[in-house]
């Protein structure tokens, strides 16, 4: 089965070269394609060769592409073009013209979209790893297939049935020109693209998300804020990668540097439970080029192969019944008793022991507090109000 890796963090964290080297590293064994959703693309820097915007071979196993939206459109065009179509047909306005539709907010997402959704349906490679933009857009991308299609069904009759039913009456009814067959067909076949990718992308069998973090506050900060969006939309993480930490023999200036990465590496480990951690330091060299790359993947996975699912599950889950909020986490072994529970800036803070748990809190719940909490057959029910 097909494997898509998704590596997502905060700006400059390294996430084009853990994307690359890990595709390196993955095609002595996988057919591979490394592709970048990042508008400001990158590979071709870390790869040392030019890539262009359709599947470019770089060595036997490995391709690599750097998705242009002028030519996604036109390779997908046809898609895009008559959904647009039926689009503004249906609002009764002239179908815009070709240029216009690469400024439509979400296209570019969608020409991302659709070329994973191709790549999966064909079966053409072992392993897609996407170097994606920094955690805000990459958000954005993933919630893309969701929110597009919510709209599709507001502004469309989507499913077929409903359009039947509603052309006689609309015809009858409003002076909205009304779309033929081919146009709703059309609507319809992106509706359902969009909907195979966002099960791909749920999928923890096919799809693992990555979050590669610097061992600073600033990017653990986002980090932490990623995984909990992330949980919250269902997207399965397997693992983070802390990166670019300091070795011990960096001399006396970096010893500040060192005791907060320790610091930080602690909470890590606490804040991801069950989640892979690997830890991955900062080389004497930049990772430029495939063999600087491979060498790297190397010490990162420490014979790990990447194309494995280093963790299926759900450790945290979040549940909305009759106002009341509640946080259900995977706590084998815990006693009640020894349980301190607080919110800390909109962070929940769980202790048990010795040990501590470090949640961040969606924005919609910032400001509850934890009122009840209960242990059922190894895990931990907090309430929130
Ligand atoms: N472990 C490491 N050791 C040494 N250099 C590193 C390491 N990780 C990344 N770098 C270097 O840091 C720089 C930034 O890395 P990279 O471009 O991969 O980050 P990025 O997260 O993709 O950035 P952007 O957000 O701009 O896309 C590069 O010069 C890269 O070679
Ligand atoms: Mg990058």
């Amino acid at each position: 089965m097909s494997r898509v890796l998704l590596y997502t963090g905060k700006g400059g964290v390294g996430k084009t070269s853990v994307a690359t080297s890990t595709a390196v590293m993955l095609s002595k064994k996988y057919k591979t394609i490394v592709m970048s959703t990042d508008p400001a693309h990158s590979l071709s820097d870390s790869l040392g060769v030019n890539i262009g915007s359709e599947a470019t071979k770089i060595s036997d196993n490995l391709y690599a592409q750097e998705i242009n939206i002028n030519d996604a459109i036109q390779s997908h065009w046809n898609d895009l073009r008559e959904y647009l179509t039926a689009l503004f047909q249906y609002q009764g306005l002239d179908p815009i013209s070709a240029d216009e539709i690469a400024i439509l907010p979400g296209f570019e997402e969608a020409a991302y979209l659709l070329y994973i959704n191709d790549y999966i349906k064909n079966n053409e490679y072992d392993v897609i790893v996407v170097d994606s933009a920094p955690t805000g857009e990459a958000l954005r991308l993933l919630s893309f297939p969701e929110v597009m299609r919510w709209y599709m069904v507001k502004i469309f009759p989507i499913s077929r049935t409903a359009a039947k039913m509603a052309r006689p009456f609309m015809k009858t009814f409003s002076s909205i020109p009304m779309p033929n067959d081919k146009v709703f067909k059309s609507a319809e076949t992106l509706y359902d693209e969009l909907g195979n990718i966002h099960e791909i992308l749920q999928n923890p069998d096919i799809t693992s998300i990555r979050l590669v973090t610097n061992v600073d506050n600033m990017s653990y900060n986002e980090t932490k804020r990623a995984f909990t969006y992330l949980l919250l939309y269902n997207y399965p993480i397997d693992a983070v990668i802390a990166n670019k930490i300091y070795p011990d023999n960096t001399g006396d200036f970096f010893i500040g540097w060192r005791d907060s990465q320790v610091k930080i590496l602690n909470e890590i480990d606490s804040a991801f439970p069950e989640i892979k951690i690997f830890k991955s330091y900062l080389q004497d060299y930049e990772l430029l080029g495939s063999e600087k790359l491979l060498k790297f993947a190397e010490t990162l996975y420490n014979n790990n192969d990447p194309y494995s699912i280093f963790y299926k599950g759900k450790p945290v889950e979040f549940s909305r019944e009759n106002n009341k909020t509640t946080v259900k986490l995977k706590l084998p072994f815990a006693d009640k008793k020894n349980l301190n529970l607080y919110n800390r800036a909109g962070e929940l803070i769980i202790e048990v022991n010795n040990w501590k748990r470090i949640l961040y809190l969606p924005e919609t719940m910032a400001n509850l507090q934890p009122e009840n909490a209960e242990f059922k057959n190894g895990y931990l029910y907090i309430t929130l109000s």
